[in-house]
């Protein structure tokens, strides 16, 4: 089988492969980008190359290209400093403060789909605008940036997996502006001692370094730049996803309906089954030879969570949808230092959305499978037209 992220059979349906990758080429060489970069797919495979972070560095980017070391996409002690400074915005503490923000902002949103049009989208209407709007407050910015926010999250991500990253200068430079603006606006109210908000742009516009200076705005930009990616178009590939598998099969949707306990498990389950991260990529310091084959020292290295989390050495019946899983131990959140700040956060947005429409829109149901959204390494519904009866 030629096995490529790219090819359109494998971008309509990631999952096509995944056991070809596992039992028979475990450490898969991919020459249709450049650079070339190799794939480790194998659960053990994966951890191991999360958990060793000095062979499989993070100091050339997350992404295929090798991009200059910026803000947490670095290895420690960089990493463990400006991790550090953003934890307290993630503290359980913090996201148990988040609730009664996401729950009311949740019911609107299902109001307003329960007053509008019978058939819509679900994207349009709940999973995207949810996410955003609570990233948008925990970094300290305006919601009414909304439509921006979601131009340049996308813009962000199809820049990570581009070979040119020429063509999106115009708009990352806007953006960029756009934030910088934010955070010295931020800095000021921080430097005249008046009262400052308790947000992510407060905590990253007066981080200061051990010399007493304030961070490089590169790595402060680049610090937002992620809390805005990773905050937004991940958690909406989430829950569409999640409501994709459920209504898909409607004694699953039943199920849920029956027994609203299940609810954490669906959320685990879809995170398991279609990770909307479906990998990210290291960088090798050293030769590392792996089932029999060497991956030489710098080269790319595509970590494939997808792949992991269908390994039948961890997850009886890896391929099927289940709602009654024991195992927990999926890979969508990536492991060890550079493990998902924003999990909880995410879990807490998809549990309520997920509860909120069963209790409200219980007679929800699946028009069609919509669209995915664009980047090979992301994967989630860009558009997902639902109806209620
Ligand atoms: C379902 C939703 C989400 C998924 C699937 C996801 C996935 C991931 C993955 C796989 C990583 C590991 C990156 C690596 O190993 O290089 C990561 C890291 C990260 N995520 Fe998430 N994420 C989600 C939601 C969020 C949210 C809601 C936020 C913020 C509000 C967030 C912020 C971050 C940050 C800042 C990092 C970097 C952590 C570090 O390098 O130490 N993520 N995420």
């Amino acid at each position: 089988m030629n096995w490529s992220p790219f090819d359109p059979e494998v971008m309509t349906d990631p999952a096509r492969g995944h056991q070809y990758l596992l039992n028979e080429c475990p450490v898969h060489h991919c020459d249709m980008f450049e650079p070339p970069f190799y794939t480790l797919s194998r659960y053990a495979d994966v951890e191991y190359a999360l958990r060793d972070i000095e062979t499989f560095s993070s100091h050339f980017g997350q992404g295929p290209r090798f991009t200059e070391p910026a803000g947490m996409l670095c290895d420690p002690p960089q990493h463990t400093q400006y991790r550090k400074l953003i934890q307290q915005a993630f503290t359980p503490k913090a996201v148990a403060k988040l609730r009664p923000l996401v729950v009311p902002l949740a019911n609107r949103l299902v109001d307003d789909i329960l007053a509008g049009e019978r058939e819509f989208d679900l994207h349009d209407d709940l999973a995207f605008p949810l996410p955003v709007i609570i990233i948008a407050g925990m970094l300290g910015v305006p919601s009414e940036d909304l439509e921006d926010f979601k131009r340049w999250s996308d813009m962000q991500v199809e820049l990570m997996g581009s070979e040119d990253p020429s063509q999106y200068v115009d708009e990352q430079t806007r953006f960029q502006a756009y934030m910088h603006a934010h955070m010295m606006s931020h800095r000021s109210l921080i430097e005249s001692g008046a009262e400052v908000p308790e947000d992510l742009l407060t905590l990253v516009a007066g981080a200061k370094t051990d010399t007493g200076e304030y961070i490089p705005d590169g790595d402060a930009l680049s610090m937002l730049n992620q809390l805005l990616v990773g905050g937004n178009e991940t958690t909406t590939s989430l829950i569409t996803n999640m409501i994709w598998r459920l209504l898909e099969v409607p004694s699953r949707w039943q199920e849920i309906l029956d027994d609203e306990s299940l609810i954490g498990a669906a959320v685990e389950e879809s995170l398991r089954f279609d990770p909307p991260v479906l990998g990210l990529y290291r960088n090798t310091t050293r030769n590392v030879e792996l089932h029999g084959q060497v991956i030489p020292e710098g080269s790319k290295v595509y970590i494939n969570y997808a792949a992991a989390n269908r390994d039948a050495g961890i997850f009886e019946k890896p391929d099927e949808f289940s709602l009654h899983r024991e195992s927990k131990r999926h890979m969508a959140f990536g492991l060890g230092v550079h493990f998902c700040i924003g999990a909880p956060t995410a879990r807490l947005e998809a549990e309520v959305a997920l509860s909120l429409l069963r209790q409200r829109v219980p007679d929800l149901r699946l028009l069609g499978d919509g669209e995915r959204i664009g980047p090979f390494f992301l994967w989630g519904r860009r558009k997902l037209p639902v109806t209620w009866r």
